[in-house]
């Protein structure tokens, strides 16, 4: 061996958590493998896509190191694929501190939605921002995530709510794939509210959405996905069934807002058309989570906004991982329930608030959630083949990401091969 050519290698990881294992999504017993190798080392090609995994001095065997090579010792320290966040509303302008003091006050989230503001408050600033603002802003928190170590995320759509400001969010988040170093998927949530100009009439605003936004976003070819905000006074199962259903006529394969304040029927919809995932899930039931798993759906949590809502309900992770249901966990970074961009954050959460082990919530945090955004075959674990995204924890095991409870312990990001982030600190 010998051969191939090692652009950059990290070795004598204390614990190299490599999630390697079959393809697809895991569930049960397969949700907390983590595969970790001892004293661990990856070695990265030129194309930025790993080309060894396993004990540093069999890597050190099957690679030549490149004359300009450099090498990571990880002495000490955990190193874990990068996070891949599979839900995130990072797109738009302005933000809801006030909002947030009223609830801290008393006021009901969707009840500050019915009053025109909320998730509407967020639509006017983001209709008024130009291109560039709404490009600048999310470029910020794009840095902000990649610090904390997040390598891949969807961004939604969903604070236009009509035609031309949903497209100006996508082509945003176009602009976002093609410059930033992570990997960018998008989705259309163009019914993610009802607009101050259809409101008491949602179902104009669903025919407007299935007979001329999916299209034209269809045409733009950004969005991968089809997401609906599936809940009381929002929008029914109905009208999200037809908003996903025409979806999919265009391509776009469905995801969904379910049972996160009420428990509506979002789940079992999701299992109807196959979507790649149904996200919060607080309200879901045994039997919502058996159709999830017979029809392949992944179960997104989305604790932090569980928290920041206060939500006294939790998601019942355990019996998703008891029932086989594949989980996922993201951050829902927005500006009005998560202002969360942090995947260690949401580890944490997931574990003291939701109830998942450890190591469940890191197989959460990678692997299925590339599988929730379509990216598994090429992202969310270090094994050949697969793009050269890790970080490395200034901490000797994965465990001490949710006991050190929100600390920044991402102390090295590498993407497609590069260093992007050195001792907590982009690399500019
Ligand atoms: O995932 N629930 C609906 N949508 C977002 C919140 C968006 C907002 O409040 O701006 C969520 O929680
Ligand atoms: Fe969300």
């Amino acid at each position: 061996m010998g051969q191939r050519v090692a652009h950059l290698l990290v070795v004598h990881a204390a614990e190299l958590v490599t999630l390697a294992g079959p393809p697809g999504p895991r569930a049960g017993a397969a949700q907390s493998q983590l595969a970790i190798v001892e004293d661990g080392a990856v070695a990265i090609g030129a194309d930025g896509r790993i080309i060894a995994v396993g004990p540093t001095a069999h890597v050190r065997d099957e690679v030549t190191l490149a004359p300009d090579a450099l090498v990571l010792d990880a002495h000490g320290r955990t190193v874990l694929p990068g996070f891949v966040d599979p839900h995130t509303h990072a797109v738009f302008a302005g933000d809801r501190v006030a909002e947030f003091e009223q609830r801290l006050a008393g006021a009901d989230y969707l009840a500050i939605l019915a009053a025109g503001g909320g998730i509407l408050q967020t639509v006017r600033a983001t209709r008024a921002a130009s291109f560039d603002d709404l490009f600048t802003r999310a470029d910020h928190v794009l840095d902000r995530m990649l610090l904390a170590g997040t390598t891949a995320l969807e961004i939604k759509t969903g604070y236009g709510l009509n035609t031309e400001t949903e497209l100006k969010q996508l082509r945003v988040i176009a602009q976002l794939a093609q410059q930033r170093p992570q990997a960018i998927v998008g989705t259309l949530l163009a019914a993610h509210a009802v607009p101050p100009e259809f409101h008491g009439d949602p179902d104009a605003y669903v025919d407007v959405v299935c007979t001329e936004t999916i299209p034209a976003a269809a045409t733009l070819g950004i969005a991968r996905f089809c997401d609906v905000f599936c809940e009381a006074g929002v929008f029914s199962v109905e009208q999200a069934r037809r908003v996903l259903e025409v979806g999919l006529r265009y391509g776009l394969r469905p995801k969904l807002h379910a049972e996160q304040k009420h428990h509506l029927g979002g789940a079992q919809l999701a299992a109807t058309l196959g979507a790649i995932s149904a996200d919060h899930l607080e309200y879901a039931e045994d039997t919502d989570l058996v159709a999830m798993r017979d029809a392949g759906v992944i179960a997104v949590l989305l604790p932090g906004a569980a928290f920041f809502l206060r939500e006294q309900r939790h998601a019942p992770a355990r019996r998703m991982v008891e029932l086989g249901v594949p989980v996922a966990l993201g951050t829902d970074f927005n500006p009005g329930s998560s202002p969360i961009w942090s995947m260690s954050l949401a580890i944490g959460l997931a574990c003291l608030e939701q109830g998942l082990t450890p190591a469940e919530a890191i197989v959460a945090a990678t692997i299925n959630a590339a599988y929730a955004i379509g990216l598994g075959e090429s992202h969310g674990s270090l094994e050949p083949g697969k793009y050269g995204n890790l970080v490395i924890l200034d901490a000797p095991s994965y465990r001490y990401l949710p006991y050190y409870f929100g600390a920044p312990l991402v102390d090295t990001v590498v993407l497609n091969g590069q260093v992007v982030v050195q001792e907590g600190r982009l690399c500019r």
